[in-house]
């Protein structure tokens, strides 16, 4: 406690000098001396409680790897359980930004509570990042200079898989997801580009998210007979109804989507995740010396094996570290920071990354099969997959 207030002032009294001697600046040496301050708004319970525990293990293993600092300076963490309610997330983003006032935010999971977080940010200017959340608003119409995104927007991750299921032969196909944003635009997606090539949508069933009760649903996929059937869930729900699937006798019907399906659950799917068919970001088996090596890494850290979650994470602290060390740990020069994490160049796990104009990562969006129980990588399904970013215009 002394040796703080002693430190603090002896900070003071160099500054004086400092001055004295025509050297500017007091405040950054202050700031600098502080902890970084990074705050985690995350799912810690309920359906999406594992996605939120990965990202944070991500992160702090990311800066962990680093020395376990910032910008040369020590960092706090404030963690919030933001519980996947976008109720509460205006309250949730306010309390780390204006009451912690932190350096960076770090959040979320869920579309909806990126909504009402980022409508927070935009006016406060904290330096926010995405470590999953895919609303297409977030690096679309609600851009905005301090606003980054670590994951995937909700589009990039199912328009190629539209025309995957095409040249596969699926003509008829049965979509069905969670009623919210992050379900509606990746099925959204998807349904438009099958529908470019030539393919029919036969239903599109919303449910009401977090339910996992899908047997009414089962049955009436079963009575309508499709080619295909292309849903999106995650988490505790993908887990459930990947199992529900297999034993609703749905496995001659092929089953696909967006590689939440079986990301971080695989083990739990067992037998039933068996041919099943996604898009993503990322995959496991990537070869890369920078996946193999993270893998290892996360594996010995954390005893289980990592995800595309984790990864996300990771690179949300791949990032920071960056424009951290850009600025030499002033985060009072918040247009440095932007600017250094504009250029930044991401060397990650799921292959390198750069940002978008919008701030949404530029990446290869791969094709991936579950296959002996293990997540097998295609191939790339589409190359550079840039969001439009449609509505725009602040960046
Ligand atoms: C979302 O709400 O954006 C989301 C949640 C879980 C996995 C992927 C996306």
């Amino acid at each position: 406690m002394d040796g703080s207030i002693i430190s603090r002032r002896r900070i003071l009294q160099a500054g004086a000098v400092a001055t004295v001697a025509g050297f500017v600046p007091t405040r950054f040496a202050i700031g600098n001396t502080a902890k970084v301050k990074v705050g985690l708004m995350l799912p810690y319970s309920g359906t999406y409680a594992g996605l939120g525990e990965a990202i944070t293990n991500g992160i702090k293993m990311a800066l962990a790897e680093q020395g376990g600092k910032l910008g040369g300076r020590e960092i706090q963490f404030v963690a919030l359980d933001d519980e996947s309610d976008p109720a509460k997330a205006p309250e949730n983003a306010t309390k780390l930004a204006t009451g912690e006032k932190v350096d960076f935010l770090l959040g979320t999971v869920h579309s909806g509570v990126a909504m009402g977080m980022v409508k927070v940010t935009r006016e406060t200017g904290t330096i926010t990042i995405i470590p999953n959340a895919g609303a297409n608003v977030a690096t679309g119409p609600m851009c905005a200079p301090n606003i980054f995104r670590t994951s995937f927007s909700n589009w990039q991750t199912t328009w190629p898989l539209g025309k995957v299921a095409y040249d596969r032969g699926h003509r008829n196909i049965v979509t069905m997801t969670w009623k919210y944003a992050a379900g509606e635009e990746m099925i959204g997606a998807f349904e438009e580009n099958f529908q470019k090539q030539g393919g029919k949508i036969a239903k599109q069933i919303l449910v009401p998210f977090p339910n996992v009760e899908f047997q009414a649903n089962l049955t009436e996929i079963a009575s309508l007979k499709p080619d295909a059937v292309m849903v999106f869930f995650a988490g505790a729900g993908a887990l459930k109804f990947v199992k529900d699937y297999a034993a609703a006798g749905l496995k001659s019907i092929p089953l696909m989507g967006p590689g939440f399906l079986t990301d971080g659950v695989l083990a739990g799917q067992g037998e039933a995740a068996e041919g099943v068919l996604t898009t993503l970001h990322y995959a496991d088996g990537l070869e890369t010396a920078e996946n193999v090596r993270f893998r290892t890494a996360y594996t010995s850290t954390y005893n289980k094996p990592a995800d595309v979650y984790a990864v996300q994470g990771y690179d949300a602290g791949q990032v920071m570290l960056k424009a951290m060390a850009a600025v030499k740990g002033d985060t009072t020069d918040r247009a440095a920071l932007i600017a250094a994490i504009e250029k930044a160049e991401i060397k990650s796990p799921r292959g390198p990354f750069r940002f978008s104009k919008a701030h949404n990562p530029i990446q290869d969006i791969y094709l991936r099969q579950v296959k002996g129980g293990k997540e097998m990588v295609l191939g790339v399904a589409e190359k550079d997959v840039t969001d439009p970013a449609k509505g725009c215009k602040a960046v």
